[in-house]
């Protein structure tokens, strides 16, 4: 495997790969990274993941300067999986100046949910992404891939309509969540608990669960009859010590309101301690 810190010295790797498989990631790797870099091996004729904390998808609150950074313990794991190439650019690298450009999402899909409780952040990830896109992606002569998880439903979902709006190269696979036993989804932010909050978080997932099942109950009623659901989901939690920002059920395809008939996912943000924790099922 080999690990290359500068845009330059990537370009020259990939230069003989026809079809590269990119796993963006911010580094601490858990299984869940790994098993985007397992579905990325099969893809295309080499499998790269970047390393990289993007200071610009962080409010300046936020954990930046306290997000694990753990590359050596990472490369390890990537080459154990059989990843190639590890790119893990400094911040100089990437933003060698301040970075005027940005790509902005639209309101509709990027100051939701996620978006709305954290202002700029999709413009932070599409940003990075466009530009991780252009400096592994862009030579290539074949099929070109990029793997995300579901974890980050909403992320997801805008860097698909990035990737269509701009008709870049690039096919989007998904992976489904990983899991540890009780059902927790797996994240880096998950090392900021404490045992007590550790034994705690399952909960998010649980009461997601519980909404989506009590708004498939209310069948035709659910457009009626969500707020309350909602609100009921979101107190449940706050009562056993969380802030939650939002639990919501929505449709699918665009994470708007649900009409009858529609595909649907639930989703929730909550605060536990200083840990802000995410997830979301298909429902
Ligand atoms: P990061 O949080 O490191 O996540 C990297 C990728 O791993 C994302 O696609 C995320 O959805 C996926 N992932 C995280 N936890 C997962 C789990 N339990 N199961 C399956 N996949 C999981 O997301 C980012 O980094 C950044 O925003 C990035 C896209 C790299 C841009 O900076």
């Amino acid at each position: 495997m080999k690990i290359v810190h500068t845009i330059a010295e990537l370009r020259a790797t990939l230069q003989p790969f026809n079809s590269p498989a990119l796993v963006p990631t911010m580094g601490n790797l858990h299984d869940g990274h790994l098993d985007l870099v397992r579905a990325a091996k099969p893809l295309g004729d080499v499998t790269v993941a970047s390393i990289f904390v993007n200071r610009l998808q962080f409010a300046p609150h936020e954990d930046f300067d306290t997000y694990p950074r753990t590359l050596q313990a990472d490369c390890d794991k990537l080459a154990a999986q059989g990843c190639d190439v590890v790119f893990a650019p400094s911040e100089k690298e990437m933003y060698p100046e301040p970075q005027g450009f940005k790509v902005h999402p639209p309101t509709e899909l990027a100051d939701i949910l996620e978006g709305h409780f954290r202002p700029g952040f999709f413009t932070g990830v599409c940003t990075v992404v466009m530009k991780l896109f252009q400096t592994v992606l862009s030579e290539a002569k074949g099929p070109r891939f990029a793997v995300f998880g579901q974890k980050d439903y909403q992320q997801q979902m805008v860097i698909r309509r990035m990737v269509r709006q701009f008709a870049l190269p690039v096919t989007i696979v998904n992976v489904p969540t990983q899991r540890a036993a009780d059902g927790l989804a797996l994240s880096s932010r998950n090392g900021y608990l404490s045992e007590a909050e550790r034994a705690e978080a399952v909960q998010l997932s649980l009461a997601l669960r519980a909404l989506g099942r009590d708004a498939l109950a209310a069948a035709d009623g659910l457009v009626r009859h969500l707020p309350a659901l909602e609100t009921r989901a979101m107190e449940a939690l706050a009562a056993r010590g969380w802030q939650p920002d939002y639990l919501t059920v929505r449709r699918r395809v665009d994470l708007q309101a649900p009409q009858p008939g529609d595909a649907l996912v639930v989703l929730g943000a909550a605060r536990l301690g200083k840990t802000r924790l995410i997830d979301n099922f298909d429902i």
